[in-house]
């Protein structure tokens, strides 16, 4: 068993000096950070890959660039055995644009009525009524759809007839909110298909959840409500899990402004304050620490630092992250792409580090100017 993931190399170690990660402190959340272009995601994928080789620690990846997509692919020049390793991972990835692969679906009715009424821009007490008829619907369907109507038949249109079929105003409300906010279109909706949710449930080593390809960012958001909320709803079966979140100013913002952004927030930051002894451990990445809720920042004990320039935000990391040496921390902006600083609970001691190669193929291609 090797507790040691190698990254890379000790920044201005004259002979390469290896540098690891503890695999046994994963079990805190992370804070990874550094400006666009420092090489955050790529640097990320280097430490996931070693998780993947090294641990049996499950992995949930919150993708919303696809960067990802292509975890379970090998660079042709990865040393054999680790690409022998690799390949024999269970690695899940689930796409949420029409391209090759498994399609991302979650169901719509198995959310939380919270998150369902939040999707649905339904209040619980501004519209009450509407959220009443949500809270009875959970009873109703939950019989309809157990007994004789197979899942596979119950689809958007049947949930709009029966809706339709009362004579109660407030369901017919609910079904033209589902289809004015064209919610009830979502590719996201599995209706009678498998959900991500069942495959995360049967622990794969990896689940890619690739949030870059939907129509809406509210499709997307409400694609990481569904995850979180069910990893969250089962925490009670402790099972140790990475939930890594790249870009998570998108899910985790200090001001959220739509309902489901104010439900994802709120969700991360229980997460970040009660998910560690239930093995619920976040890894957030994100451009500044200022645009992450303070209160997810504040309860990671791990710091990946990558290039950043501005001076308010190094001011900033010194100060949540006491733990980062301020003579380490000053070098920041000075960094090339791939180089970072560690500190806290997963590095024996704070460390400046040349991070090493891929080992898998990065996702989410750049578009190209065309050359003559
Ligand atoms: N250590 C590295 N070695 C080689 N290429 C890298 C390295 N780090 C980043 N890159 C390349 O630089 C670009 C930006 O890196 P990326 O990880 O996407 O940055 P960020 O996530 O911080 O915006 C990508 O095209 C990536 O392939
Ligand atoms: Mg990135």
């Amino acid at each position: 068993m090797v507790n040691e993931l190698s990254i890379g190399t000790l920044l201005e170690s004259e002979d390469a000096t290896p540098s690891h990660v503890l695999a046994a402190k994963l079990n805190r959340h992370t804070f990874w950070c550094g400006q666009s272009g420092s090489g955050k995601t790529y640097a990320l994928g280097v430490l996931l890959e070693q998780v993947l080789l090294q641990t049996r620690l499950p992995l949930v990846i919150l993708d919303p660039n696809s960067d990802f997509v292509r975890l379970g692919e090998i660079r042709d020049d990865a040393p054999a055995d680790a690409a022998a390793q690799l390949a024999a991972r269970d690695i899940r990835v689930f796409r949420s644009s029409a391209e090759d692969g498994a399609p991302l679906h979650v169901k719509f009715l198995g959310m939380p009525v919270r998150s369902r009424a939040a999707i649905l821009q339904v209040d619980p007490l501004y519209d009450a009524e509407d959220y009443n008829v949500m809270l009875q619907l959970e009873h109703e369907l939950g019989a309809f759809r157990g007994a004789s109507v197979p899942d596979v038949a119950f689809d958007h249109t049947k949930l709009l007839a029966y809706l339709r079929s009362s004579d109660d105003p407030a369901r017919h409300r609910l079904a033209m909110r589902l289809e004015n906010l064209g919610v009830a279109d979502w590719r996201l909706w599995a209706w009678g298909h498998r959900s991500v949710i069942d495959d995360i449930d049967e622990r794969p080593d990896a689940t890619v959840v690739d949030l870059g390809g939907f129509a809406t960012p509210a499709e997307s958001r409400a694609a990481a409500l569904a995850v979180l909320d069910h990893l969250w709803e089962h925490r009670d079966d402790r099972i140790g899990r990475l939930i890594v979140i790249d870009e998570a100013h998108n899910l985790c913002t200090p001001t959220p402004s739509s309902p489901v952004e104010k439900l994802l927030t709120e969700r991360i930051v229980q997460i970040a304050a009660e998910g560690r002894k239930y093995g619920l451990w976040l890894l957030l990445s994100t451009q500044r620490p200022s645009k992450v809720h303070p209160n997810a920042l504040s309860q990671c004990d791990n710091l990946a630092l990558m290039r950043m320039s501005s001076p308010r935000d190094l001011a900033e990391l010194g100060e949540v992250f006491g733990y980062a040496p301020e003579s380490l921390l000053e070098r920041s902006p000075g960094f090339a792409q791939g180089q970072a600083l560690f500190a806290g609970g997963f590095v024996d001691q704070a460390s400046l580090v040349q991070m090493g190669s891929r080992l898998t193929h990065e996702g989410g291609s750049d578009v190209r100017v065309p050359l003559r």
